[in-house]
């Protein structure tokens, strides 16, 4: 599908879409001593005015209503944090005056706030995420032309319906699927399993396909609180059951396991899993691998061991849906397996 360069004249007649970017921080907003410094700066220090002023003719494509949620590094996201944003987008696309959200944000956890809000957004309007792997302050800074290129999005047509999507580095990625795969790239976004949706480059956005899952205002989750206490555990060699002890005596209510390979699980530690699952607490099944999926391993292995399987949700991700399921009151193992292979 491909959408009219917003600065045509033919849209120009048009009053222009009101975008709001809210910004939360991140490298992205970030500032170092130098313009050669990639690496050493701070994080979340730039404020969203002198974001956008970096960014030249974002005024031809929409009015723009700007917010500073929060100035953190993404390393630092709380649960808390992921509500005010939620509630904060929910509100904004439920009025009349704005067309679309724009969210400003550290790579860091990028992939996991627009998971979240993938399914806690509760609009069809455009919701498009957006960050930075370089500073502000860096040569070659690559928020300015990101900020751009998410505008862009949020402000054509094509984005509407698609829940949250992510512009970066002038690719378009389904929130569900896209995961950091870089430290220092600045191509650092990556959707290995599925692929991207399309691109957005030179005020020309495009789509070659579409995500089919459920999301946004298809989905039932919120995410208003209170969270329930999910955690992760990772399988590798030599691992130790300690962790997953520690965990069902703190009163965990989710345990997803990072696995091996296909989502298996070391002996130790699958032992320490069944016996949480037997005392009702929920377990998931990812992989560690970083690509493909989980698969069901139905009656003789998850069935039999009272776990569920994250499909291709990495972990962080599988956390996510396991916290907003059970946050739902969804508790019963088929219940929580169909939630998995329904978003
Ligand atoms: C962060 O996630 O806030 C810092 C790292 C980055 O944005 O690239």
């Amino acid at each position: 599908m491909n959408t009219p360069n917003p600065t045509s004249s033919s849209a120009a007649a048009q009053p222009l879409p009101r975008i709001a970017v809210l910004a939360t921080g991140g490298t992205i907003a970030g500032a170092a001593p130098d313009v050669a410094n990639t690496a050493g700066y701070q994080a979340g220090v730039i404020g969203v005015a002198q974001l956008l002023a970096a960014v030249p003719g974002l005024d031809a494509i929409a009015r723009i209503q700007a917010e500073q949620v929060a100035s953190i590094d993404s390393k630092d996201m709380a649960l808390a944090l992921w509500t005010t944003l939620a509630q904060r987008i929910n509100t904004l696309l439920a009025g009349d005056d704005i067309d679309g959200v724009v969210i400003t944000h550290g790579t860091d956890t990028l992939e996991e706030t627009a998971w979240l809000l993938h399914l806690a957004v509760k609009s069809s309007k455009p919701v498009v995420m957006t960050a930075a792997m370089r500073p502000a302050s860096a040569l070659s800074a690559d928020g300015p032309l990101n900020l751009l290129n998410a505008v862009t999005l949020a402000a054509s047509g094509a984005a509407a319906g698609q829940g949250v999507l992510v512009a970066f580095n002038n690719r378009i990625h389904c929130a569900r699927d896209v995961i950091k795969i870089s430290t220092y790239a600045v191509d650092a976004f990556q959707s290995p399993e599925i692929g991207a949706l399309g691109w957005v480059q030179d005020g020309r956005v495009e789509f070659q396909r579409r995500a089919l899952r459920a999301h946004t205002v298809d989905s039932p989750f919120t995410a208003n609180g209170p969270w329930p206490h999910v955690e992760i555990v990772t399988s590798y060699a030599g691992v130790s059951r300690i962790a997953v002890d520690a965990l069902v005596a703190a009163g965990a209510l989710g345990i997803v396991v990072a696995g091996t390979g296909n989502g298996s699980i070391h002996s130790t530690l699958q032992q320490a899993l069944v016996e949480a699952a037997a005392k009702g607490v929920a377990v998931v099944r990812a992989s560690r691998v970083g690509s493909g999926h989980v698969m069901h391993n139905g009656a003789a292995k998850d069935d039999a061991l009272g776990f569920i399987s994250a499909g291709t949700l990495n972990p962080y991700k599988a956390r996510v849906l396991l916290a907003l399921a059970l946050a739902r009151g969804i508790t019963d193992r088929i219940e929580l397996q169909r939630v998995f292979d329904t978003y």
